[in-house]
């Protein structure tokens, strides 16, 4: 067992990754014809999401906005200049299409999440309040767009239909 904080980090990495697990756990058993147990999942998992968000506050990971956008580039940053690079190379070399096609799209993304990011610290640091607008992301590959959604994806190529408004 490691200290506290070791063990608020892994709590914390294990409690999102329940969260969004069960979320599809209830998107399937809705298709399957299971509404009560798709409730049950959804009930479950916002409960696994306030133990993320007190694991994260005892941390003290929720600084000011201007720190967690400092923040949310870096990792953005890591995750398409790094992490996702050498996980696509690595997926070509074994031959695993899906893996790729899933880290390339996720890749792609986070460069463009990384570029919001840093507009959004610059408008704050400068005293500024970013536009009201809504965003849309498409529901194929992430692709994130503020204003309206475009006619067809430009990473993945699906129609408008598949984009999420986010308001
Ligand atoms: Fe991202
Ligand atoms: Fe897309």
């Amino acid at each position: 067992m490691g200290n506290t904080q070791d063990n608020l980090q892994a709590t914390f990495a294990g409690e999102s990754q329940a969260n969004r697990r069960y979320l599809f756990f209830a998107e399937k058993a809705e298709e399957e014809g299971q509404p009560q147990v798709a409730k049950l999942f959804r009930a479950v998992a916002e409960a696994e999401t306030v133990h993320a968000r007190n694991h994260l506050k005892v941390m003290g990971e929720v600084k000011s906005t201007q720190e967690n956008l400092a923040e949310a580039i870096s990792g953005e940053n890591y995750e398409f200049s790094q992490m996702y690079p050498a996980f696509i190379e690595q997926a070509t070399a074994e031959q695993n299409k899906d893996a790729r096609i899933s880290f390339s799209y996720a890749n792609k993304v986070e460069k463009i999440h990384h570029g919001l990011y840093q507009e959004a610290l610059d408008a704050v640091k400068s005293g500024q309040k970013l536009t009201d607008a809504p965003y849309f992301v498409c529901q194929v590959c992430g692709y994130t767009v503020v204003g309206e959604a475009p006619g067809s994806c430009p990473v993945c190529g699906a129609s408008s239909e598949e984009f999420k408004w986010v308001d």
